[in-house]
């Protein structure tokens, strides 16, 4: 017999690498999709639509939403999951200041009302709970970043380390954590979180920082635009590989017992680095001139301004440095990423240069 998996977030960038790899290792793959007015499955095309033997056997999405109870409950009473992977979010920090409450609905208390699906059905299940480094936000709130000129810190977030959140999705998120270890504790679930870095690919949100760069540079250097509008360059990011990243949510929940693991790199670097790496994949370098919202960066060549800074980009509040410690995964899961900062933009860069 197969194992059954339900995942909801199917159709967003860690859905998909999770749904491919599941499908690979021989699941029954279900997937929660909302309804939309236009065509929001082009993530999962390849494996689902395009591929009759998943679609016949194996992979079957249903329409479902995180803000309604009884449409979770009787997915999970239907599907009697083995493994749930509850990855639905609004995952954008910055539209979390403009969405706080409907943030607040799908992130925090959908998560709720999965856990209380799995309680009330009575389904014997795992969970993984999509936590995030966002958790910890600025532990001090006083860390210098590079922008100050004083030195970066460098110490690296843990399991144990404190969550100080700094975005309603962060808040939210904050609370989707503990009630899955409340559920976990209370009930005896096996529900887990995987407390995950950045972690981007081909498949990242057009808006989110790596894709948006990556984009940019490339129709930029194809002469489609001029320059590329950004907010704090100076926030540091342990960004990975998003495929390992689903492998590691999948080792989460083969664990012996139920727990929650940090994934990441134990590598930083900021926005900007990111921009330069980008530009590099095109034999360019840049030259920066000006401070915060006037900062500037031009091709060091032609002295063309392709990087210019607009304050709309700016959040009212910026989680300012990130860089995890994932010795736990690789001790109790064997989990350890391969793909490093340069390959990461290498990788996106080529996809891009190409689309
Ligand atoms: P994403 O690309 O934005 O995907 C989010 C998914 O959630 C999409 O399938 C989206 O559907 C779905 N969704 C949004 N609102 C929903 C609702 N009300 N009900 C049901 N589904 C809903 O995000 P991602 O990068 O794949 O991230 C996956 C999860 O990991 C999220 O929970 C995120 O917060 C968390 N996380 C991500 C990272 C990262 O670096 N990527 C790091 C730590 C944690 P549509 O396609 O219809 O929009
Ligand atoms: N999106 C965006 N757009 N971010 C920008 C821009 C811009 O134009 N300019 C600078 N940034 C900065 C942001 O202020 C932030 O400090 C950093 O780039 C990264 O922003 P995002 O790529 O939007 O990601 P995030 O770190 O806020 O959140 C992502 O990672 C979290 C894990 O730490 C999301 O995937 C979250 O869902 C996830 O939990």
């Amino acid at each position: 017999m197969s194992k059954i998996a339900l995942i909801s977030g199917v159709t967003g960038q860690d859905g998909s690498y999770l749904a491919e790899l599941l499908l690979e290792k021989g699941y029954t793959v279900h997937g929660i999709m909302r309804r939309s007015s236009s065509f929001n499955t082009g993530r999962i095309d390849h494996i689902y639509l395009n591929n009759p033997g998943f679609r016949d056997k194996r992979m079957f999405l249903h329409y479902g939403d995180l803000t309604d109870s009884s449409n979770l409950n009787r997915l999970v009473e239907k599907i009697e999951p083995d493994e749930i992977y509850n990855l639905g979010a609004q995952s954008h920090v910055q539209v979390s200041f403009e969405v706080p409450e409907y943030t607040a609905e799908v992130d925090a208390i959908g998560t709720l009302r999965f856990l209380d699906a799995i309680r009330e059905t009575g389904i014997k299940t795992k969970f993984y709970q999509a936590s995030t480094s966002e958790l910890y936000g600025n532990p001090l709130n006083t860390d210098p970043t590079p922008a100050s000129g004083l030195p970066i810190p460098d110490y690296r977030l843990t399991e144990l380390s404190p969550f100080r959140p700094t975005s309603p999705y962060a808040v939210a998120k904050l609370y989707a954590y503990w009630i899955t270890v409340n559920y976990r504790e209370a009930y005896k679930l096996f529900a887990c979180n995987g407390i995950l870095f950045n972690h981007e690919s081909p498949r990242r949100g057009e808006t989110f920082v790596t894709r948006k760069i990556t984009i940019g540079v490339s129709r930029i250097m194809a002469g489609k635009q001029d320059r590329l509008l950004l907010g704090n360059i100076y926030s540091a990011r342990d960004w990975g590989f998003t495929p390992e990243y689903a492998d590691g949510m999948w080792r989460v929940l083969q664990a012996g017992k139920p727990d929650d693991y940090v994934l990441a790199t134990g590598e930083t670097h900021t926005v900007r680095e990111f921009i330069e790496e980008a530009f590099a994949q095109y034999g360019e370098t840049l030259t920066w001139e000006g401070k915060g919202i006037k900062e500037t960066g031009k091709l060091s060549g032609s002295k063309k301004t392709v990087i210019a800074m607009d304050p709309k980009y700016y959040r009212p509040t910026d989680v300012k440095y990130l860089c995890g410690d994932a010795t736990k995964a690789l001790k109790e899961l064997n989990w350890a990423p391969t793909v490093r900062f340069k390959e990461l933009v290498k990788i996106m860069m080529e996809h891009d240069r190409d689309l």
